[in-house]
């Protein structure tokens, strides 16, 4: 047995789909380059030891015997389930020490609680020599994220796990790699942090109360996906920009676009983008915008200008691997 393993798993984007992917329809997501890096140590005295400083966790520790009972904290909710599931799967009760540093703010909704669920899973596995597939590896994740979320279509653990640009049916149905191109796109920050859960319920009670309506923009929505699908594998930015315009207006009517990310969208569209969105489950965190390949500083200059923060990320990053 290994005595220190570190893996890492990138964040991710949503391009298109957010919120009918949770009902079945497909999405189209990307892996961005920022990593969240897990490392497993060997720890003897029969306790899981947990270091995150970025989410400010200096140290926090719990029996084995114990773990997922009692009160969890919340920065180490998905770290304890993970070992948890992992230790009851394979009947383990070694203590370990867990080790937890990120390349990016949990605030802009990067998806790092599903990087952090994937690199461990991948940690545990090579420390313990279980040697778990990628498809078991998403398969494990997968239901610890739902296991503390409760919801979650499963989108940002397949790109934490295989990483590019994939196009996804929940629950990994279907994952399949759409380009590796480069993608013309600019990220803003609204400043707002952005609940899923809350926003996934939100949609959920409009879906029961005008349940036709809301599966009708669920469908267009789908024909959206469809649509980008064959732009990416075509690079047809141009067309990628006006199906992004059309998602916004459908995510518009779920009513989870916000001030910010109305005034981030309309800034980019105003100065020559082909097109912008939210992007995730709305309510905050990020816009994505795409633009002729010559037109990125101007985009730049209107997301700054309307009150955003950009966010400088590289797209269609390497899934989990081993470092
Ligand atoms: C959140 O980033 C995207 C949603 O579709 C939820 C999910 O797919 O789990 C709103």
């Amino acid at each position: 047995m290994k005595r220190s393993v570190t893996a890492s798993a990138p964040g991710k984007l949503m391009l298109f789909g957010e919120h009918a992917v949770v009902y079945g329809h497909p999405c189209i997501v990307t892996a961005v380059d920022q990593r969240v890096r897990v490392t497993v140590d060997v720890n003897g005295i029969g306790e899981l030891h947990v270091t995150a400083p970025q989410v400010g966790l200096e140290e926090y520790c719990k029996k084995i015997g114990v773990l997922g009972e009692q009160d969890v904290p919340k920065q180490v909710h998905f770290i304890e389930q993970v070992v948890a599931n992992f230790y009851k799967r394979f009947d383990l009760n070694e203590g370990i020490r867990v080790t937890t540093e990120s390349d990016f703010l949990a605030s802009f909704g990067f998806g790092s609680s599903a990087a952090v669920t994937v690199a461990l899973g991948k940690v545990l596995s090579e420390y313990f020599g279980k040697h778990l597939s990628d498809q078991e590896l998403f398969e494990m994740s997968l239901a610890a994220v739902r296991d503390v979320q409760g919801v979650g279509s499963g989108f940002d653990v397949a790109a934490a796990v295989y990483g590019g640009t994939l196009y996804y049916v929940t629950p990994g149905k279907k994952i399949e790699k759409v380009s590796n191109g480069h993608l013309p796109l600019v990220v803003g920050y609204t400043g707002v942090k952005a609940d899923t859960p809350t926003l996934v319920r939100q949609v959920a009670e409009l879906r029961r109360v005008k349940n036709g309506f809301v599966d009708e923009v669920f469908d267009e929505i789908a024909e959206v996906v469809e649509e980008a699908r064959s732009g990416f594998e075509n690079h047809n930015f141009l067309k990628l920009g006006k199906l992004m315009r059309r998602n916004q207006k459908l995510l518009g009517e779920l009513r989870v676009s916000s001030i910010e990310l109305d005034r981030l969208i309309k800034a980019c569209e105003s100065v020559g983008a082909h097109g912008a969105k939210l992007s995730g489950a709305g309510g905050g965190d990020c816009m994505i915008s795409i633009h002729p390949s010559d037109d990125k500083h101007q985009v730049v200059r209107a997301v700054e200008g309307a009150g955003g923060e950009v966010v400088s990320v590289g797209f269609g990053a390497e899934g989990v691997r081993l470092e």
